[in-house]
């Protein structure tokens, strides 16, 4: 997508020089800035640091992690020792064991010598396949705009999302934000309600960052206003994506989605999830087995900002003395969501239904 009128992509390698390149996501919205990584730590890094955060991209980071690790040491031991020190960066993105076991069947058969351009070869297609799917998650994702275009043509649809499930989140496109870039090219006025998203606020940094360069019309709003304007009737539907999925259509989100999701029902408002494929864990019965992650309770006791110098500042907010808690995603019943929006099109989130739409995926089915 654009960033000042040019296109981008969230990572990308140069192989011959064994690096590859970020966008540094925890200086927007108020930097633009590429990171060059050229060793295993340094993905490490970007990614506990949120450097490069959402599920997939997470996972594609984690594929290039492998590559730069295999180029300095291609060896049995140094690859496992890769996939155990990425595999335990972020717990609650599947995307990231998937991607890391995608990355070890392409290239354990591999003699050493040729290890590292089959990694970087196997990454690159993670890549491409990102794009392609999460394309045709907003062509599926565009046909349920249109419905409620039609239904009320005099005015735009509203959308509300949270976090940040847009194209920083993933290669390019978004899962819950490539439907509204495909209802743009199709010329359907959308709006959408951006969700702060405390504590790290990547609605408010990198989703109101992303919209702005597209030229969406949207307008940021604290976590809690969301039930307030669906009892407005200012909301005509929720999209929002996944860490991951159970295959009971359970949905594992940023924090304060299962809250945005009763507030819907209450509403009678459709609550979508967008996913790939790959944020499906086939091996979790329901949302009780994800993982969630507990991050730093800084990220909630201080703000983090530009001041008028233009410097990035932290201040606190709480007494030294409160006690606080951190965690970073919560579960959303599948009972809750009005269907999964898929790159093999929308799903009812219920085993049967997931498992006939990806028949070859379902070790359980
Ligand atoms: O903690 P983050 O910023 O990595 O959390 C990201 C989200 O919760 C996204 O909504 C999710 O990864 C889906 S991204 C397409």
């Amino acid at each position: 997508m654009l960033v000042e009128g040019q296109p981008f992509k969230t990572i990308w390698a140069n192989a011959d020089l064994g690096c590859i390149h970020i966008i540094d996501q925890t200086l927007l919205p108020h930097r633009f800035e590429i990171r060059q990584l050229n060793h295993l730590e340094e993905v490490v890094s970007a990614i506990t640091q949120m450097q490069v955060r959402g599920a997939p991209l997470i996972g594609a980071a984690a594929a290039y992690g492998i590559c730069l690790a295999l180029d300095e040491n291609p060896s049995n031991p140094s690859l496992v020792r890769a996939m155990e020190r990425l595999g335990r960066t972020r717990p609650t993105a599947v995307n990231l064991q998937w991607a890391l076991d995608r990355m070890r069947s392409a290239v354990w058969p591999v003699p050493e010598a040729g290890r590292a351009k089959a990694a970087y070869l196997e990454a690159g297609k993670i890549c491409e396949e990102d794009v392609r799917t999460c394309r045709s998650i907003g062509q599926f994702g565009l046909d349920i705009i249109r419905k409620l275009h039609r239904r009320q043509p005099d005015r735009p649809v509203n959308i509300l999302t949270h976090c940040n499930a847009g194209w920083l989140a993933t290669i390019d496109w978004g899962t819950a934000t490539s439907p509204i870039y495909h209802a743009q090219i199709e010329e359907i006025p959308v709006h959408v309600w951006v969700d702060e998203t405390r504590p790290r606020n990547q609605g408010a940094s990198l989703t109101c960052f992303e919209l702005d360069q597209q030229h969406i019309p949207h307008t940021l709003v604290v976590d809690n206003a969301g039930g307030h304007l669906m009892q407005q009737g200012r909301v005509d539907m929720v999209i929002t994506g996944t860490d991951r999925t159970a295959r009971n259509g359970d949905v594992a989100n940023k924090i304060g989605t299962y809250l945005k999701a009763l507030a819907a029902k209450d509403n009678g408002i459709p609550f979508y999830v967008a996913l790939p494929s790959s944020t499906i864990d086939w091996n979790c019965a329901n949302g009780t087995e994800i993982p969630i992650e507990h991050r730093s309770t800084t990220e909630i006791t201080h703000l983090s900002g530009i001041d008028s110098s233009g410097s990035l500042e932290q201040i606190r907010v709480s007494p030294l003395r409160s006690l606080a808690e951190n965690p970073a995603f919560d579960i959303t019943p599948a009972a809750l969501v009005a269907g999964l929006i898929t790159e093999r099109g929308p799903v009812a989130p219920n085993e049967t239904a997931l498992s006939r739409m990806f028949p070859e995926f379902n070790p359980h089915a």
